[in-house]
């Protein structure tokens, strides 16, 4: 298949209204698209049509038991996807949309693809904060089921061009509108129970949803070793291929770890932050984001564990960051790409 690049640089012009209308009209037709929203990009496909969202799990090589995120353009299309709109929900949405959180809720069967919720009864619905995501929806005038744009269990793509190295010739084509600012996915909040559940760490935090809703809890199968209630934490995600390793330390127990690996013949990679960029020696070191302005982390982490991949080394080590804010959504992803493999200083 062949796959359509739509380069958007300026989207109110006639020009790239056409691509997006382009797109879209492939989408309507049952097709997979690429589209950036403010996390990362997405691989989107009709709700309404069993055969598009089933073409998004062969693409992807996604457990077909992982259900999809319906993104919508605005509130009201969410009238026909759910059976019900607790007051939470309402809130959360009002303060949050469009945004990077994702709100679980009840769905009514029927009016969409059973393939989209994996047999579960409730739906996961978000809008998007880009403007290209919203116009594409607008225009196919569907409510579009998008998971992350990358093949199961790599890095989400935060660029066009991840993507491509995912997905080329698998999908009908990508709208490239650069890079995505938050660079981590969305957060996931189940609102089918009186009390909201975190089903899944991401662009907004924990802060910032008790300011808005009072009390909520994490689902305990988050952690290591249990059962989340989200099937998607499961799986092993945003791996590279080469191995990677986290290491909780100092700075001078993480050389200690690199010179370990060199004295094995290893040609040793570090993931580090810019203030610590100049302390290490090793083969390659690649520091892109900030620990002072964690989210800096955020956006550019998928990009870095991608870029290790296109180098010779044979393993990569990396710091970790303070877990609160976005550092929590950071680390679950971290934790994730390296299969929960974490080396901490004292540990023995
Ligand atoms: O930021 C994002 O959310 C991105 C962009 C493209 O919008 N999308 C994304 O989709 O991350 P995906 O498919 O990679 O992750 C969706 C997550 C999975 O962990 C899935 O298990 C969970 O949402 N999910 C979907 N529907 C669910 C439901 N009904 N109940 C519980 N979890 C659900
Ligand atoms: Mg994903």
């Amino acid at each position: 298949m062949k796959t359509t690049i739509w380069e958007i640089t300026d989207i109110n012009s006639k020009k790239d209204q056409d691509k997006l209308q382009e797109a879209a009209n492939y989408l309507i037709k049952g097709e997979l698209v690429a589209f950036p929203t403010e996390t990362v990009y997405g691989l989107g496909a009709s709700a309404l049509e069993d055969e598009a969202v089933r073409k998004v799990f062969k693409a992807k090589g996604r457990p077909s038991d992982n259900p999809l995120i319906v993104h919508v353009a605005s509130q009201s299309d969410l009238s026909e996807l759910v059976s019900e709109i607790p007051e939470i929900a309402q809130q959360l949405m009002n303060q949050f949309w469009p945004g990077p959180l994702t709100i679980v809720l009840k769905s009514t069967p029927g009016k969409f693809s059973k393939y989209v919720t994996a047999g579960l009864d409730s739906i996961a619905v978000r809008m998007p904060d880009h403007p290209i995501a919203l116009s594409i929806i607008k225009a196919a005038g569907i409510p579009i089921a998008a998971p992350s744009a990358n093949q199961s269990g790599r890095p989400s793509p935060t660029t066009a061009k991840h993507v491509l190295e995912d997905l080329t010739g698998l999908i009908a084509g990508i709208v490239d509108g650069g890079s995505t600012k938050v660079g981590l996915e969305s957060t996931v909040v189940d609102c089918t129970e009186a009390v909201p559940i975190i089903l899944r760490q991401g662009g907004v935090t924990q802060t910032q949803l008790e300011a808005c809703v009072g009390i909520i809890e994490i689902d305990p199968g988050l952690k290591p070793a249990s059962t989340p209630k989200s099937p998607g934490q499961k799986y092993q995600h945003y791996a590279p291929k080469v191995p990677f390793i986290l290491v909780a330390g100092s700075p001078a127990f993480l050389q200690v770890e690199i010179n370990k690996m060199k004295a094995q013949g290893k040609c040793v990679g570090v993931y580090a932050w810019k203030e610590h960029e100049a302390i290490y020696n090793a083969d390659l070191i690649i520091a892109e984001g900030s620990l002072s302005d964690p989210a800096t982390i955020a956006e550019t982490m998928y990009g870095v564990l991608r870029k290790f991949d296109q180098t010779k080394v044979d393993i990569i080590l990396g710091e970790i960051v303070p877990e609160f804010g976005i550092g929590t959504a950071i680390m679950d992803r971290l934790r994730r790409a390296s299969g929960h493999n974490v080396i901490t200083e004292h540990s023995n």
